[in-house]
């Protein structure tokens, strides 16, 4: 037997297995799946579309947190300089003690709403029974400091 006709034998038994068959052709099916898929003109895929709506689910996410809830609530630092702004803008009307001038006792019942968002809006858009609007004055860092501090002054009240 020569050379060749022994690696004729050897071929013969060595018929391609099924499984790399069905792999095989799983690899062009996916293939021609893949290009379709993501090929702009046929399927209207893009890149951008995928983007964009990420970033609007990033928007929306923080969207939903920019003005709810205070960010400084219960942290020592924002509140000792919320002290300072209290005292600089607020003391005048609600008083050294926050107990009221001019203005109503901060650390009783709020007429508007004892919520986070309803507090800022009252610092922020002001209200018409004479509270000036702090929005521009202070800007949003400021509001939720000073905020911080008048929720720490209510939070010790309320224990006994
Ligand atoms: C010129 C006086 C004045 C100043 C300064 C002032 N306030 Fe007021 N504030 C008032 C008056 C008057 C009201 C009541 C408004 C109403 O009932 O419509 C009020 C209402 C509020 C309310 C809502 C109270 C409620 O019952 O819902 C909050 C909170 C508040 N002030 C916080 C502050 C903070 C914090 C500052 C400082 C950044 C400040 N105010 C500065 C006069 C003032």
């Amino acid at each position: 037997m020569s050379m060749s006709d022994a690696f004729k034998d050897m071929e013969r038994d060595n018929k391609i297995p099924l499984f790399f068959l069905v792999f095989f052709f799983a690899l062009i099916a996916w293939g021609v799946y893949y290009i379709v898929a993501y090929t702009p003109e046929i399927s209207g895929w893009s890149q951008y579309d995928v983007l964009q709506k990420e970033v609007e689910a990033q928007e929306k996410a923080a969207a939903a947190t920019v003005v709810n809830e205070n960010p400084y609530e219960f942290d020592p630092k924002a509140i000792a300089e919320g002290k300072g702004i209290y005292a600089e803008h607020c003391s005048g009307c609600h008083g050294g003690d926050l107990k009221g001038e001019v203005g109503p006792d901060l650390t009783a019942h709020l007429t508007y709403g004892e919520t986070d968002d309803v507090k800022y809006e009252s610092i922020a858009r002001g209200r018409p029974g004479g509270m000036p609007a702090f929005g521009d004055q202070l800007g949003r860092d400021r509001i939720w400091k000073v905020l911080s501090y008048v929720d720490s002054v209510r939070e010790y009240k309320a224990k006994p």
